[in-house]
C-alpha cells in the first residue's frame, strides 16, 4: 500500500511539476494515510492540458469573450394576453397541456450555486420565502410539481442538480421533509463538478492542506451533469421529452408552463427562454440577440452603452429582451450535446477565496484574490438549430432572491409575491385593498395547491369569493 502511495505520488509529482503546481503537495508528507489518497485523486481528475489554457486564458489574464460585430434583436412571442397570435397561442396551449399530461415534461432546479450573495446557511432551497407561510423555495416548488400532477393527471419528475459542496445538507433537507410530499422515486437528486480555484498567478489553491480549492463549474456544468449523473438516462425510461429548466432562487416561475411548451415543441425548437422587456438599457441581465441567425445571449457587462441604449423609431430598446434563466430543453438536445462532445465558454469571476498560504493558515482575504471559472446555461443557445423566445411579465414570473438587502433581496421577493396575488385576486373580479402608492394594503398568500395561475385562481374563487379588508392576511389553500 505505502509502496502504490509512493508510485501514485512520484507521478503526481512529476505532472505537477510539469504544470507549476508542485505547492499542492507541500503538505503531503503530513496527512495521514487517507487524507494522502483523498489529495492525489482530486489532482488526478484535473485535466492539465485543458488547466494549462484556462489559466493562461482566463486567470492570469482577462481576455474579454469576443462579442461579434454584427448583433440583431432576436424575435420573440409577445406575453400571453397582449397578442395578435392567439390562435396560435390557444393551439399552442392545448399542445403543451397534452405534452403534460402525456408525462412528457420533467421539472429541473439548478440547485447548485453557493448563494454567496445571499448569506444564508445551507442550501438555498431551504430559504423560506413565502410572505404568510415562510414556505422554503424547495416546498414551494414540491407543492408546484403536485398540483400540476392534479391538474394535468400525471405527476411530473423533478431533476435537481446540487453541487459537491451543498448535496449532502440538500439530500438530507429532502429527507427529513419527507420529499416535501413527493414520490421519492419522482425525485432525482445529483451533482453538477466542480473546477479548481487559482490565484491571480495561475496557482491553484488549497481549500486545506489536503484538499483543493474548488467551486461548482457554473449552471452551464448542468448540460454535462445531467448526463454523467444518469439524469437523462432515467428521464428517457420515463418518457421524458422536455426538460423545464430553472433557478433555485425565483419563486414565481411558472414551472409547467403549457404555452411555453407548446410554442417551443410546435415550433421545432431544441432548446428555447422566457425573456422580459428590460426595466432600463443597462438593466443586469444577459440581452438576447441573434448572430449568424442564432439565438445568442450577450451580457450586459459586453453590450457598448451605444448599443444597449439604442431605440427603434418606436421609442422601444433594439435590444429589449433580458435573459431570466427559463428554459426549455429537449432531452435529445442534451443527448445529442453529450455525445458529440462540447465546450461552453468559459467565464472568469474574481473572488474572496478562502485558503491555506504558503505557511499553512488558513487565510479569509478582505479583498479578492483569485479567481473562479464557471460556464453559463444560455452560452448552450447558439447550439441550438432552433430556439424560440417567449416574452414573459416581470410582476408575473421574475423575484429571484439574490442579495440580503437591497434589490433582489428576500423582501422584495415577498413584496411581489403579495403583488402577483393581489393582481391575480382583482382579475377574478375581488376587491383588494391598495395603500397610496398602489401597493396592495394586505398580506396575501396563494399555496399552489389552490391555484397555479390567474386563471386556475378565477376559476376557485367562482366557487368562494373572499372579502378581503385592509390590513387582513389571507392564506389561500
Ligand atoms: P447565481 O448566479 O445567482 O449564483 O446562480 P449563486 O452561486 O447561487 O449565488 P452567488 O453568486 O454566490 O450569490 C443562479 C442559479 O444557478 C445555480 C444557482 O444555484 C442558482 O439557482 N448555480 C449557479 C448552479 O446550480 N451551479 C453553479 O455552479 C452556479
Amino acid at each position: 500500500m505505502e509502496m502504490k502511495c509512493d508510485l501514485d505520488c512520484q507521478s503526481v509529482r512529476q505532472i505537477l511539476k510539469q504544470h507549476g503546481q508542485m505547492h499542492l503537495l507541500d503538505f503531503y508528507d503530513g496527512l495521514d494515510e487517507d487524507k494522502r489518497t483523498q489529495l492525489l485523486h482530486q489532482i488526478r481528475q484535473l485535466d492539465f492540458s485543458v488547466m494549462s489554457e484556462w489559466i493562461e486564458k482566463y486567470v492570469r489574464r482577462d481576455v474579454a469573450l469576443s462579442v461579434p460585430e454584427t448583433l440583431n434583436p432576436a424575435p420573440f412571442y409577445p406575453a400571453a394576453g397582449q397578442a395578435s397570435k392567439q390562435d396560435r397561442y390557444q393551439e399552442a396551449v392545448k399542445y403543451g397541456s397534452n405534452l403534460l399530461a402525456a408525462g412528457k415534461v420533467a421539472g429541473f432546479v439548478v440547485a447548485g450555486g453557493q448563494g454567496t450573495r445571499l448569506g444564508f446557511e445551507g442550501p438555498k432551497g431551504d430559504f423560506p420565502v413565502s410572505p404568510i407561510r415562510s414556505k422554503t423555495l424547495f416546498r414551494l416548488f414540491a407543492e408546484t410539481i403536485l398540483a400540476a400532477g392534479r391538474k394535468y393527471g400525471t405527476t411530473p419528475a423533478w431533476y435537481v442538480m446540487t453541487s459537491p459542496l451543498n448535496h449532502e445538507a440538500t439530500v438530507e433537507l429532502f429527507e427529513s421533509n419527507d420529499y416535501y410530499g413527493l414520490a421519492r422515486s419522482d425525485v432525482f437528486l445529483f451533482q453538477q463538478g466542480t473546477n479548481p480555484n487559482f490565484s491571480f498567478d495561475g496557482k491553484i489553491l488549497l481549500a486545506d492542506k489536503g484538499t483543493l480549492s474548488t467551486s461548482p463549474d457554473g449552471h452551464g456544468g448542468s448540460l454535462k451533469a445531467l448526463y454523467r449523473s444518469g439524469a437523462i438516462e432515467d428521464m428517457k425510461k420515463r418518457g421524458v421529452e422536455y426538460i423545464s429548466y430553472w433557478q433555485i432562487d425565483n419563486p414565481l416561475i411558472h414551472i409547467f408552463d403549457p404555452l411555453f411548451i407548446g410554442l417551443h415543441a410546435m415550433d421545432g425548437a431544441e432548446m428555447s427562454s422566457k425573456a422580459l422587456i428590460k426595466a432600463h438599457p443597462t438593466e443586469k441581465v444577459g440581452n438576447f440577440c441573434l448572430v449568424d441567425g442564432r439565438v445568442t445571449v450577450i451580457e450586459y457587462s459586453d453590450l457598448s452603452d451605444e448599443q444597449a441604449s439604442r431605440r427603434n423609431p418606436d421609442g422601444s430598446l433594439v435590444f429589449e429582451l433580458g435573459s431570466i434563466a427559463i428554459h426549455i430543453i429537449n432531452r435529445t438536445f442534451v443527448e445529442k450535446l453529450n455525445a458529440q462532445g462540447f465546450a461552453l465558454p468559459i467565464h472568469r469571476a474574481v473572488k474572496k477565496i478562502p485558503h491555506i498560504d504558503e505557511a499553512g493558515n488558513l487565510v479569509e482575504p478582505r479583498k479578492p484574490n483569485g479567481v473562479k471559472l464557471e460556464t453559463f446555461i444560455f452560452d448552450a443557445l447558439p447550439l441550438a438549430e432552433r430556439s424560440i423566445i417567449l416574452e414573459t411579465l416581470r410582476q408575473e414570473e421574475f423575484a429571484p432572491v439574490k442579495n440580503a438587502t437591497g434589490d433582489d433581496s428576500p423582501e422584495v421577493t415577498r413584496r411581489m409575491m403579495i403583488e402577483r396575488a393581489a393582481n391575480w385576486i382583482e382579475a377574478a373580479g375581488v376587491k383588494v385593498p391598495r395603500k397610496e402608492d398602489g401597493s396592495p394594503d394586505c398580506t396575501l398568500e396563494i399555496a399552489p395547491s389552490f391555484a397555479l395561475t390567474k386563471e386556475d385562481l378565477a376559476g376557485r374563487l367562482d366557487e368562494r369569493l373572499p372579502v378581503i379588508n385592509p390590513g387582513v392576511i389571507v392564506y389561500l389553500e
